[in-house]
């Protein structure tokens, strides 16, 4: 039977698992009666065990809504964060502050690269911060940060520290205790693997307690306040949450769990070097510097000659979506998510549909040796 379903390889969503989908797909419960209710405490104690969170909310939103929220509860208008950016969202993150009437220093690098630990530290040591920010793996550049580093950074200064995880969260470890994370903000359509829908915002007692001393917050619909007894006992209402979304990450939080974390985490380390290296024997580069490579996406420079819509679209034909390129690297490079409920099959399939789309765009490449590369590296284990 011919398959027709494309194989959608953009950076999220990704592509969700049956076992997601039919969770998804079953009635709709009323939001605080007992099935859902019990769904909702299951899937939230999950969370908190792959954060290792003390406190968990899981609303309605996209990955931005996290963002926004966790400034809202832990900064006040006037007062001054850190942006530590490696591309768009990062620069997402000064635009989020800026709108609040947050003042943003804002750390930035060529694209590709990593801002070092020493500027961060001196900044840190040069002006007192209410939060920093870093983005985990910045979508637009592929470039993967350190948080385990900035953590100790941030705890040195004594600075909140808000860790971005759209792009990271559940393919790369982010234990928040033990990297001093006090923040994590994220979405369920990346390496969750769950359909877009939900916003996601781990964080610990001293996130909570500047919670507390801020009063009142400018927002109804982020107030953790609001929402904290809700996730304490999910019979209570506040406002209505996306039942059948909730239960697809129910579902995604047990498939995780019963990989194992370490499992995960080293599949998605396995995956990202297989595609890697297939795209490197058909002569394609990441524009993302070696040691900031994320296990979760790659971003790879077109070859001499290729246009990139007509690149995208013959991945089409052939079955396979990728995205194009965001900010300066708009037409100059092509992102690939690896990240979620793949595995080396979907590598192979996309590696495939490369090399067909390059050859049939008159770029002179061996047949066969991207996805032969990735079967030797994913075999390396
Ligand atoms: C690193 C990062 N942060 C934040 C966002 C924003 O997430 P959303 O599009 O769900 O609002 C994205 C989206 O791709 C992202 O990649």
């Amino acid at each position: 039977m011919i398959n027709n379903k494309p194989l959608v390889m953009i950076p999220g969503p990704t592509p969700v698992a049956d076992p997601i989908r039919q969770a998804m797909s079953q009635q709709t419960f009323g939001h605080t009666y007992g099935e859902f209710v019990s769904i909702y405490k299951e899937c939230l104690t999950g969370l908190k065990t792959i954060f290792q969170a003390d406190h968990m909310i899981v609303i309605g939103g996209a990955g931005t809504l996290s963002m926004e929220m966790a400034l809202i509860n832990t900064v006040r208008a006037g007062e001054e964060i850190l942006v530590v950016t490696h591309g768009v969202f990062g620069d997402r993150y000064a635009q989020v502050a800026k709108a609040l009437g947050i003042k943003a220093d804002v750390l930035s690098c060529p694209v590709g690269q990593k801002v070092s630990l020493e500027t961060i530290e001196a900044h840190l040591a040069g002006k007192k911060y209410a939060a920093l920010t870093l983005t985990h793996v910045d979508t637009s550049s592929g470039v993967m940060s350190q948080p385990k580093e900035v953590g100790e950074l941030a705890k040195k200064y004594n600075t909140l520290f808000i860790l971005d995880g759209v792009c990271a969260s559940a393919g790369i470890p982010e234990p928040m205790k033990d990297y001093g994370i006090d923040i994590i903000v994220t979405t369920c359509q990346k390496a969750f693997g769950t359909p877009p829908g939900l916003t996601m915002v781990a964080f610990n007692e001293k996130a909570l307690n500047r919670r507390e001393e801020m009063g009142n917050v400018p927002s109804y619909y982020c107030d953790w306040k609001n929402w904290l007894p809700i996730m304490e006992n999910p019979s209570l209402y506040f406002a209505t949450p996306p039942v059948n979304l909730i239960m697809a990450l129910n579902e995604s939080v047990k498939i995780i769990l019963a990989e194992g974390l370490e499992s995960r985490y080293s599949r998605h380390d396995r995956i990202g070097r297989s595609m890697r290296a297939g795209l490197a024997a058909i002569g394609i580069e990441p524009v993302t510097v070696k040691d900031a490579l994320a296990p979760t996406l790659t971003v790879g420079k077109y070859p001499n000659g290729v246009d990139d819509s007509a690149f995208r679209l013959k991945m089409e034909e052939y079955g396979v979506v990728v995205a194009g390129s965001l900010g300066e690297l708009k037409g100059k490079a092509f992102r690939i998510g690896h990240m979620g409920n793949i595995c080396i099959t979907e590598i192979i399939k996309t590696l495939s549909s490369v090399e067909r789309a390059l050859l049939a765009l008159g770029i002179p490449i061996t047949a066969g040796a991207a996805v032969g590369a990735a079967c030797i590296e994913w075999d390396k284990k």
